[in-house]
């Protein structure tokens, strides 16, 4: 065992912790994504008009939960689960070490859908940060979310949500995959689809916040009860046309691309709606920059990126054109000098979003710059 400290939490964990097979999991990796829920839940207590209640239903070390006890203030309450036995020891030994009062924290030990049965609406946030994939736990979770709460879902099994691995990503969700130019933005797409789809189910919203792409993906989210709301929110899935050969990408069912002509693959269910909440990233930002956390390059990038689905890949598009790339600072230029709206992107360095269809994009990248 040894010691790691991570924000204001000190705990112990196995030596070689970073494996699934390790006695208990610890991936200092996902302390970005652990740094961006503690400023996260400031922001959303803020706005809450009493303490917050949270669930960690996979806790492995406790870290996540022992951090947002130790870092934000107005959570009134803890429960920390694990199947894992000996992560269950763990997590007492590190609540133990980090001197948490035992009126803040309940712990369980076992398959965290059957305490999502348990404990019904019993939790303001509850964060769902599985090995691989999310689909078995998120069947139960509705049951726990208070009325108003919020919901974070991670996922490991990227190949499978961004279509590189066509059959999984059928099977396990239910969306028809292509490789695209835009996979990363097509993983987040099916996993919000898929916790809207789940959701739903219950007569529940669920409205992205904010998201991460790593060796993950991870979606941050508010979830509201409301049958019409529900159904209104689910306009936003849809097939998607998508050419291979030029990038064309449209909402619906096109036969062929209205660009060059080819056939375009039919993609999807998709979610084509808002992935993330600029005004609420810019409150998480700040949070952020305050307490000296110093990767925020994405959630900077959620409080700039427009609303448009599905990035562009610049590099890709110049090199069917057989055109050197530009500065991208000259480029974005002549967009929004041709009433184009144009940003970057967090989900890729070399994408970029536009309400332009891809034809004047290729206009613009072929006239000199
Ligand atoms: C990726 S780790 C969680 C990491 C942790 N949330 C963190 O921030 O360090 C996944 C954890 O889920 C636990 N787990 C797997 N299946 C479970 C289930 N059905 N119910 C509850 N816990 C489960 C594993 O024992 C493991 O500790």
């Amino acid at each position: 065992m040894k010691n790691v400290a991570e924000g204001k939490a000190k705990i112990i964990v196995p030596e070689e912790s970073v494996s699934r097979n390790s006695c208990v999991f610890y991936n200092p990796g996902m302390a970005h994504a652990r740094n961006a829920i503690v400023s996260f839940m400031s922001v959303f207590r803020k706005k809450a008009d009493h303490d917050l209640v949270v669930c960690d239903p996979m806790a492995a070390s406790g870290v996540r939960g022992i951090r947002l006890l130790k870092e934000v203030n107005g959570i009134e309450k803890v429960v920390f689960n694990d199947a894992n036995p000996e992560a269950v020891e763990l997590i007492k030994n590190n609540l133990e070490l980090n001197k948490i009062p035992k009126e803040k924290y309940e712990i369980e030990n076992k398959d965290c859908n059957l305490l999502f049965l348990e404990r019904k609406r019993e939790f303001d946030f509850i964060d769902i940060d599985p090995f691989g994939s999310p689909v078995n736990f998120l069947p139960n979770v509705w049951s726990a979310l208070k009325k108003d709460a919020s919901l974070a879902v991670s996922a490991t099994d990227t190949g499978a949500l961004s279509g590189s691995f066509r059959s999984t990503c059928e099977n396990r969700y239910g969306v028809i995959a292509e490789k695209t130019d835009f996979f990363k933005e097509f993983g987040i797409s099916t996993l919000v689809q898929t916790v809207v789809r789940e959701l739903a189910k219950h007569d529940i919203v669920f409205s992205p916040l904010f998201s991460h792409t790593q060796h993950y993906f991870r979606v941050v989210g508010l979830t509201q009860k409301g049958k019409e709301k529900t159904h209104k929110n689910l306009e936003n899935i849809s097939l998607v046309s998508y050419c291979p050969e030029c990038y064309s990408k449209e909402i619906g069912v096109l036969e062929k691309c209205p660009n060059c002509g080819k056939p375009n693959k039919i993609i999807g269910p998709m979610w084509v709606g808002k992935t993330k909440d600029s005004e609420l990233c810019d409150e998480v930002l700040k949070d952020m920059i305050s307490r000296g956390f110093r990767d925020t390059k994405d959630i900077y990038a959620c409080t700039q990126e427009i609303d448009e689905p599905f990035y562009y890949d610049i590099h890709k598009i110049c090199k069917n054109l057989k055109s050197e790339v530009p500065k991208l600072s000259d480029f974005f230029e002549k967009m929004e000098n041709n009433g184009f709206q144009i940003s970057r992107t967090h989900l890729s360095d070399l994408g970029f979003k536009t309400d332009a269809k891809i034809k004047d994009i290729e206009k613009i990248l072929k006239s000199k710059l």
